[in-house]
């Protein structure tokens, strides 16, 4: 049996933003209270796509701050930067020898992040899935709690394991591990949001490399920048049903009650059976307000963070050193099953 271990990390690639909040890092705090937890600035892979240098380091400081502002406790959890713990690439070579050219082939995210020119994409773009699976893997985490985006890419991490755990079995097994080496890692999609939507776009997931700042929610807005963007979002004619299979075919209503809904704590139908048969603009008022009240706290203690960039690298720091002692045990245990 595997001892239960919880990993996972966002991108330094910008402001996290409301679907990364109410997708996974609520999740992720409340996650501290059951398991042993490892949460991850996952820079290497902000570096497939261009990152400016100057904005790269600031973005890994934000992100930080972030995390912590949103109640990651660096006494309970581990909280690091992916380039601090060099066994993250190590194993991420051996993943890349483990995984096949056709897992990578089917993954969609590849397919939607290089866009038209593909043949211009970093290799590293091509092989994130790869080094993913070797973040999670490195600590042999048991659950990873995630939006639904990354559902594809721990299945692949999930490959990873099995195809390691067969091809090396009598090498495992000498080693003294006899349920495998590596766990099937259990994707963890329960935030209150899985799948938060674009502002400007009902089809398209929130996201930080929308092109549009009006598409998102960041956690660093003040309460104006909540307001206009929630009262420039997309929405369609029709009042709000009183039900709701009412938002069946209306992508935008139903991600706005959506948000309400998650950062309520309520059900998406309670929050109809009050807004239902009204008009959008009250809504939107409210969810402004709404919105406005629950990230301002987070919003402060996030500014007051960046304030102290000591402190912030203290905990990277320390994480980082916590993180490899975990990490360079696995690779040793790895190096010697594959034989190097
Ligand atoms: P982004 O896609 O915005 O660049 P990341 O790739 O760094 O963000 O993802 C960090 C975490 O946030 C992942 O667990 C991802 O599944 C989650 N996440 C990202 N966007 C959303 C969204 N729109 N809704 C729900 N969860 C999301
Ligand atoms: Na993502």
């Amino acid at each position: 049996a595997f001892q239960q271990r919880v990993f996972s990390g966002m991108q330094p690639t910008g402001n996290l933003h409301l679907g990364n909040y109410l997708g996974a890092l609520v999740n992720w705090v409340r996650m501290q209270n059951t398991h042993e937890c490892i949460y991850c600035v996952v820079d290497m892979h902000a570096i497939t796509m261009w990152q400016d240098p100057a904005a790269l380091k600031g973005a890994i400081r934000e992100v930080t701050a972030a995390y912590l502002a949103a109640g990651l406790d660096p006494n309970k959890s581990i909280v690091f930067n992916q380039s601090k713990v060099p066994e993250h690439a190590e194993l991420g070579w051996v993943v890349n020898c483990v995984a096949r050219l056709g897992w990578l082939n089917r993954m969609t995210q590849f397919k939607e992040k290089a866009g038209k020119d593909r043949e211009n994409a970093s290799v590293g773009l091509y092989d994130y899935p790869c080094l993913m699976a070797a973040d999670i893997l490195v600590y042999r985490a048991t659950h990873v709690p995630v939006g639904e985006d990354q559902k594809q890419h721990l299945e692949l991490t999930r490959d990873v394991a099995q195809k390691f755990n067969n091809d090396f079995k009598p090498q495992i097994e000498a080693a003294g591990f006899l349920d495998g080496f590596f766990p099937l890692t259990e994707p963890v999609i329960q935030g209150p949001a899985t799948r938060v939507m674009s502002l400007r776009d009902g089809t398209k997931k929130m996201s930080k490399s929308d092109a549009s700042d009006y598409a998102r929610i960041n956690l660093t807005d003040d309460a104006d920048a909540i307001a206009q963007k929630v009262r420039k979002a997309k929405t369609d004619p029709e009042p709000l049903p009183s039900e709701p299979k009412g938002l069946d075919g209306r992508p935008e209503a139903e991600n706005l009650v959506g948000i309400y809904a998650a950062l309520a704590d309520q059900p998406v139908a309670a929050v109809l059976a009050e807004f239902g048969g009204g008009q959008f603009s009250a809504f939107k008022t409210a969810l402004a307000d709404l919105a406005v009240t629950k990230l301002s706290p987070l919003n402060g203690e996030m500014r007051r963070l960046l304030g102290d960039p000591g402190y912030v690298d203290a905990v990277l720091k320390d994480g980082a050193e916590r993180a490899r002692v975990i990490a360079s045990e696995t690779m040793n245990h790895v190096k010697d099953i594959v034989g190097l």
